[in-house]
């Protein structure tokens, strides 16, 4: 199958304001636009060898598509394009893709622009969070990936590229900051849904993906599916006109919920020493972690066995529901010996033969330094990816909490108003609670390692996805750091579960 125009190498410019005004007045931002049409003959045949869980290699042959844009009037090609890639044989058996489920895989890292317009097949997308970084495929794991795995099983996988934080124009304008990577990848959704019957793949069975920023991403798109607070940018980007809601959400170590991360990081790794050894500043760390105590107040969690959720047994709730369980597996998975040793170095463990037991205060001496100073977010001095994201026009970075921006410029200072729409756009946690078009099929991994935000946060959103009834399948992975993915091939089998499309497995014989 040769190479068509459409699947070439995409245009990679940038549409200056003036551009992009152009064509919306030419009226390219119509929803039959042919450019948002996708063309299934577009394609170039593509063999790779995956690896399976079992570590068993796979010859897979699959169509990848290159999309240049997913939106009529882009801002930047280089970012707002996708790939899709569709198995046709795996080891020389035929694979029929037609109704597969979709695994929309994006791959922001950090907040950060990521691009899949040089890729020239599955998994090459780049960025920050490119493959084998924190957001890319694999997801910080040297093992089978996801997004391989996904296509092993004879599902259709769409790769958008996204904006991100640090792109700026010539004029010095930032266009990528909040909301845009999740307008894009919106927009993105949109596209996949419009172009039903034309991309491969069952459209009503699109299973999003990422990790940390793009797990917060991926969590947002699950629950914020249609709701009407993107509308404006996603109108003036072009986008077409379908819903943007997904059928499941993967999220893994969302790094979401900002305007409340500070206060939840004092709470949970307030106490934890930073990696040279000193302290982050007392006052303003419990400054912080009062917060936390009533905002915990205002989410009204409850789980089994503890009622509602407060700073008082939250430690507990997150020990029993989430912590032991994740030791107790990783335990019961080591043979005799290594099982003996683990223990033997970490006596803060009791093992009865079964169950792994320990206190709170044990496991955070355990985990050790913490990552991030405080505040953790949104910094003073506003260095952090975080104060970047909220950046706006010609404003690298702006304060996105009153408390932070109070601190640094004094106790009349307001947050610029924007800033409070921008918060809710970003933050999957604040979409749970509205009207909105929310998957009811959650996966949220996180290692109990990973202190770039707290440990509350993941746990909190499944408490209350938990609560209005969602199904969630939620663990944390033991001793694992920032961005692991410790179980693919769950997750694969996950996916045919809860689509009731089951794929050919992630372990093949
Ligand atoms: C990511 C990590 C962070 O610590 C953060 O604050 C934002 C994003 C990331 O890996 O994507």
């Amino acid at each position: 199958m040769g190479l068509t125009a459409a699947a070439a190498v995409p245009a990679v410019g940038f549409a200056t304001g003036a551009q992009a005004a152009t064509r919306a007045a030419a009226g390219t931002s119509s929803a039959t636009d042919s450019a948002l049409v996708f063309d299934p003959a577009a394609y170039t045949e593509l063999t790779t060898s995956i690896t399976d869980t079992a570590g068993a290699a796979h010859d897979v042959t699959y169509h990848f598509y290159k999309v240049s844009s997913y939106v009529a009037n882009p801002v930047d090609v280089t970012y707002q394009g996708l790939n899709v890639s569709v198995p046709v044989s795996v080891d020389g058996v035929a694979v029929d893709a037609t109704h597969a489920p979709v695994l929309l895989a994006n791959n922001v890292g950090g907040y950060m622009p990521s691009s899949v317009a040089s890729a020239t097949g599955i998994g090459g997308g780049g960025g920050a969070g490119g493959p084998g970084g924190p957001g890319g495929p694999g997801g910080g794991n040297s093992g089978p990936n996801r997004t391989m795995l996904a296509l092993l099983a004879g599902y259709v996988v769409v790769e958008p590229g996204a904006r991100g934080r640090t792109l700026v124009d010539a004029n010095g304008f930032y266009y990528g900051c909040a909301p845009a990577a999740i307008v894009d990848l919106k927009a993105a959704v949109r596209y996949v849904k419009s172009n039903r019957g034309l991309i491969p793949g069952d459209v009503d069975r699109i299973v999003s993906a990422g990790t940390s920023a793009g797990g917060a991403l991926s969590a947002l798109l699950g629950s914020s599916g249609d709701s009407p607070l993107y509308a404006e940018e996603l109108a003036a980007l072009g986008a077409a006109d379908a819903s943007d809601a997904v059928f499941a959400s993967g999220d893994w170590c969302p790094i979401t919920d900002l305007e409340h991360s500070d206060m939840a990081y004092e709470w949970c790794w307030g106490g934890n020493p930073l990696a040279d050894g000193s302290s982050v500043d007392a006052t303003v760390s419990a400054d912080l972690k009062a917060q936390f105590t009533d905002y915990l107040a205002a989410l009204r969690l409850t789980a089994p066995g503890f009622g509602r959720l407060t700073d008082r047994n939250l430690d507990e709730y997150l020990v029993k529901t989430h912590l032991e369980p994740s030791a107790t597996r990783y335990l019961a998975a080591l043979s005799d010996t290594d099982r003996a040793t683990y223990l033997a170095a970490n006596t803060f463990i009791t093992w009865d033969g079964t169950n792994a037991t320990f206190s709170w205060a044990d496991f955070l001496t355990h985990v050790g330094p913490r990552r991030k100073n405080a505040p953790a977010f949104d910094a003073f001095d506003l260095s952090t990816p975080e104060c970047n994201e909220f950046g706006t026009d010609t404003t690298a970075t702006r304060h996105f909490t009153l408390y932070s921006l109070r601190h640094a410029e004094g106790d009349s200072a307001r947050l610029d108003a924007d800033i409070p729409k921008k918060r809710d756009q970003m933050n999957a946690m604040y979409h749970v609670a509205q009207q909105a078009n929310r998957t009811r099929h959650w996966w949220i991994r996180l290692g109990t390692k990973d202190s770039d935000t707290s440990l509350t946060v993941a746990a909190n959103f499944a408490a209350k996805l938990k609560n209005l009834g969602d199904d969630v399948d939620i663990k944390y992975y033991w001793d694992a750091g920032h961005g692991a993915d410790d179980d693919p091939g769950d997750f694969i089998d996950w996916i045919a579960e809860v689509t009731g499309r089951p794929g050919a497995g992630h372990r093949r014989r």
